[in-house]
C-alpha cells in the first residue's frame, strides 16, 4: 500500500476533487475516498493529515453522512471545509444551526487571531462562501481564527489537537488565497512535503502496472484520443510487447478517424494496432433505441464484447486498459462518496456485470488537463495531446433520438465543415471542444425560391479546463457565419444551424 501524504474524505460537495488537484498544484499527492471509508484502510494509507470535504447534507438531517469517528483518534490534523467544518463542530460538542443569510458566492474574511492556515496570505482577503448551515457555539478547546460579515465562525482552530475547520471552499478558483491555505495545511501543518508531479505520477503508474500485470499481457482499448494513448504509452514503457492496443471501429467515428488514428499507431507511435470492424454489430444493437442511457449502456456492453472477443485470439489476456478519468468517474456512479450520477459514461457506468477482464486504469484519479500534462511528459505528439476531446459513444450520443446510417452521414459531414472552418481560421487550440450535434427537429426554410422542410444542426463549442465545468465559447459571430453557410450550403439535408449559449451546469457538454 503507497504512502498517501493526504487522505480527503467525500461527504459530496461538487468541489472535492478540486481539494485533490488544488494539492498536487502544489506538488502534494492527496487521494480522496468516500466519508465512510473504514478506519483500518486510512490507517493503511499512512496519511499526515485528512481534509473532511463539504457536502450537500445538514449535519442534523436524519440521514446525514458521518465518518467512522475513529477518524478524530489517528492524532493527525484535520481540516473540515464546510459540511466537514460543521461535522467536527457537531462531534466536538459545539451547536451548528441553520443561517437566516444563507451565504453563496464571494465573501472577505477577516482575521481574528494568528494561524498558520493563513500563513502568507492577507486580512480581508477574498474567499467563496457556498452554505446555508453555520456554527453557532464553538467547541470547547476551540477558538475563532477568521469571521465574515455573515459567518461569525469563518474559521476556527483546536491548535492543541491539530483540528482546523473552514466555513469557506478554499478549493475553488475564487478564493484569492485558497491554494495558499491548502497549502499551508499540507505543508506547515501536516509536515507533506512537496515532492509530487506529473514525471513522479508516471513512475509510479509505471511501477503499478509491472507488478499487476506481471508477464501476462493487457489488452489497451484505444480511441486516438488523448487519453487512451497516454495509457497505451504508460502501459508500452511498463510492460513493452505484452501491450495490445485495440481500436475499435463503432461506425460512430467522425470523418476520417479511423485513418488518422490507424496512422498515428502505426507511424508515429510504432505500435501495433489492431482494428476491428464492429460497425454493423454496433449498429444493429442500436436500432430503434432513443434514450440516452440506454444507447450508452449497449455502446459501453459491446465494446466489452468486442474486447472479449479480440482477447480470445490470444493467450493469458486477462487484463483491459482504459483511459478513464475522474470526471467520467464522478459523473457516472458514486464510486467515491454520495455524488449523484449524471450520466453513465461508457467506461464506467456502461460496463457489464458478465465482463471478465479486470481493469486498468491509470489516469481514473486525475482531469483531462492534467492528462494533457502528463501526455507532455510522455513525449507524446502534440497534435495528439491537443485534440479535442471525444466520447467513447461517439456520434451516438450527438444524434438524437435512435441513430441511423443517414443520420450519421449529415452529422459527420456537418462536423468536419465545423472543425475545418475552426482549423483554418486559427480557432481549433482556442476553444476546448468543438462538435455539432443532429437535432430532431426539422423546420421550414427557403433555399433558391423553395420551400425546404429539413434537419436542424446545433454547434457546440466549449471553454474548460478540465471538463467539469465549462462556459460556451465566445467566438467571433463571423466565424459562426461561415460555419453556418457551409454547412447549409454543403450538406443537403440540413438548413438550419443553431449555436448552443448553454454553460456546465446547467447543462453538460455533451447532449445526450
Ligand atoms: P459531459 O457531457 O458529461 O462531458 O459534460 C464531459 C466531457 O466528457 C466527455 N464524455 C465522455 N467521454 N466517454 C468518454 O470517453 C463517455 O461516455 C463520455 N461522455 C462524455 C465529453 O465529450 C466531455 O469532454
Amino acid at each position: 500500500m503507497k504512502h498517501v501524504p493526504i487522505v480527503v474524505l467525500d461527504f459530496g460537495s461538487q468541489y472535492t476533487q478540486l481539494i485533490a488537484r488544488k494539492l498536487r498544484e502544489s506538488g502534494i499527492y492527496c487521494e480522496i475516498v468516500p466519508y465512510n471509508e473504514p478506519i483500518e484502510s486510512i490507517k493503511e494509507k499512512e496519511p499526515k493529515g485528512l481534509i473532511l470535504s463539504g457536502g450537500p447534507a445538514s449535519v442534523y438531517d436524519s440521514g446525514a453522512y458521518h465518518p467512522d469517528n475513529e477518524i478524530f483518534n489517528l492524532e493527525i490534523p484535520i481540516l473540515g471545509i464546510c459540511y466537514g467544518m460543521q461535522l467536527i463542530t457537531q462531534h466536538f460538542g459545539g451547536v451548528v444551526i441553520p443561517s437566516d443569510n444563507h451565504e453563496y458566492g464571494k465573501a472577505k474574511i477577516k482575521f481574528e487571531e494568528e494561524c498558520h492556515l493563513f500563513d502568507d496570505t492577507q486580512n480581508n482577503q477574498t474567499v467563496w462562501m457556498s452554505h446555508a448551515d453555520r456554527v453557532d457555539m464553538l467547541p470547547e478547546g476551540f477558538i475563532k481564527i477568521a469571521s465574515s460579515d455573515n459567518s461569525p465562525y469563518a474559521a476556527i482552530a483546536n491548535t492543541s489537537r491539530n483540528i482546523y475547520a473552514l466555513q469557506f471552499h478554499p478549493e475553488v478558483h475564487h478564493s484569492e488565497f485558497g491554494t495558499t491555505i491548502l497549502n499551508n495545511f499540507a505543508n506547515k501543518i501536516c509536515g507533506c512535503e512537496a515532492s509530487w508531479n506529473m514525471g513522479s505520477f508516471a513512475k509510479e503508474q509505471i511501477a503499478k502496472i509491472k507488478e499487476k500485470v506481471g508477464d501476462k499481457k493487457v489488452l489497451c482499448g484505444v480511441s486516438g484520443g488523448v487519453d487512451s494513448s497516454v495509457v497505451a504509452a504508460l502501459l508500452h514503457e511498463a510492460i513493452g510487447d505484452q501491450l495490445i492496443p485495440v481500436f475499435v471501429d463503432h461506425g460512430l467515428l467522425r470523418t476520417n478517424e479511423k485513418e488518422q488514428v490507424e496512422d498515428m499507431f502505426k507511424n508515429r507511435l510504432h505500435a501495433n494496432l489492431i482494428t476491428v470492424d464492429a460497425k454493423e454489430k454496433f449498429l444493429e444493437k442500436l436500432k430503434g433505441v432513443t434514450d440516452p442511457e440506454q444507447k450508452r449502456k449497449i455502446i459501453g456492453e459491446t465494446f466489452i464484447s468486442v474486447f472479449e472477443t479480440e482477447a480470445k485470439k490470444f493467450d493469458d489476456i486477462s487484463f483491459l486498459a482504459q483511459g478513464t478519468l475522474y470526471t467520467d468517474v464522478i459523473e457516472s456512479v458514486s464510486v467515491k462518496g454520495p455524488s449523484k450520477t449524471i450520466k453513465s459514461h461508457h467506461n464506467v457506468g456502461g460496463l457489464p456485470d458478465w465482463m471478465s477482464f479486470e481493469l486498468i486504469e491509470p489516469l481514473r484519479e486525475i482531469f483531462k488537463d492534467e492528462v494533457r500534462k502528463l501526455g507532455l511528459e510522455l513525449d507524446l505528439p502534440l497534435d495528439m495531446i491537443n485534440r479535442h476531446p471525444f466520447p467513447g459513444p461517439g456520434l451516438a450520443i450527438r444524434i438524437m433520438g435512435e441513430v441511423n446510417e443517414d443520420d450519421l452521414a449529415l452529422l459527420r459531414k456537418a462536423d468536419s465543415i465545423m472543425i475545418d472552418e475552426l482549423k483554418s481560421n486559427g480557432y481549433y487550440d482556442k476553444v476546448w471542444q468543438a462538435f455539432c450535434v443532429l437535432l430532431n427537429v426539422k423546420s421550414v426554410g427557403v433555399m433558391g425560391d423553395n420551400r425546404t422542410y429539413d434537419n436542424t444542426v446545433c454547434v457546440r463549442m466549449v471553454e474548460s479546463v478540465d471538463g467539469m465545468t465549462a462556459t460556451f465559447a465566445h467566438i467571433p459571430h463571423e466565424l459562426l457565419d461561415s460555419i453556418s453557410n457551409r454547412i447549409i450550403n454543403e450538406v443537403d439535408g440540413i438548413n438550419r444551424v443553431v449555436y448552443d449559449i448553454t454553460s456546465k451546469p446547467p447543462g453538460t457538454i455533451e447532449w445526450e
